[in-house]
């Protein structure tokens, strides 16, 4: 089965409007005509509608870094997808490990955004990881299973275009240790059952896993060639226009 590998970039909380317009000076002409993999940025909120227009007619998508799951109200400091949608997005991250460290993400808040993504018409990145304590604990497989069960009740086989689970060992994350890809294979075929058990077995077959923690371009080919691993989430080294086209021409 072939799924076509998507690479997103995740800029957490860097970059002005202006500078995502020079990231975007830089990067564009350095991967014009890249069609292999799908590609997808994702800037802070106040500059996704810069990004957003540069973007367009480029083949290369959007997304938001996280979303709440009501359409509008009193939440303050919150975006909805229909938001996110009007500025332009074509995606939204949810559940990276930062948001369930800092922000009190839960596996249920996970599940009740990547449901009202889905119905916003957003394609939804679902991050899920073990942190070290549970690697050496040895419950790593429980912990992904547990993730990824909550993450996708009452999601059916049918939508699994329009959404991704990205592997993030929170070990990885920004710490310049990267899983090998071998652990990071490993992982995904655990998701990949887990998710199969939601979807079923077809779809859990289409289902494109990306790994994210620590991908650089000196790391890049070995991970992206892996069978199992559909693509790349990538921190720090998107943050640069160089780095992040070698890791998109990997
Ligand atoms: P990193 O971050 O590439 O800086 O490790 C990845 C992520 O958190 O999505």
């Amino acid at each position: 089965m072939s799924r076509k590998k998507l690479i997103a970039a995740n800029w957490k909380m860097s970059k002005t409007p202006d500078q995502a317009e020079a990231f975007l000076g830089a990067f564009l002409p350095l991967v014009f005509g890249h069609t292999r993999d799908e590609i997808v940025i994702c800037p802070p909120y106040l500059s996704i509608s810069v990004v957003a227009e540069l973007l367009q007619n480029t083949g290369i998508g959007v997304g938001g870094q996280n979303m709440f799951w009501e359409k509008e109200g009193p939440y303050t400091g919150e975006v909805s997808a229909p938001m996110l949608v009007a500025a332009g997005c074509t995606h939204v991250i949810i559940g990276h490990s930062e948001r369930r460290q800092y922000f009190g993400e839960t596996d249920e808040t996970v599940n009740r955004k990547l449901k009202a993504a889905l119905v916003g018409g957003l394609t939804a990145i679902v991050c899920v990881g073990e942190v070290l304590a549970e690697r050496e604990a040895g419950i790593c497989d429980d912990v992904l299973r547990r993730q990824t069960e909550n993450a996708l009740r009452e999601i059916s086989g049918d939508q699994v275009s329009k959404f991704t689970i990205a592997y993030e060992p929170v070990w990885a994350i920004g710490s310049g240790k990267t899983a090998t890809p071998e652990i990071a294979a490993d992982a995904h075929l655990v998701i990949r059952k887990q998710a199969a058990l939601a979807l079923g077995e077809e779809a859990a077959k289409k289902l494109r896993i990306l790994y994210g923690g620590s991908i650089k371009p000196e790391n890049a080919k070995a991970l992206m060639s892996q069978e199992e691993i559909d693509g790349g989430l990538v921190g720090g080294a998107s943050l640069d226009p160089k780095s992040f086209a070698a890791i998109v021409r990997w």
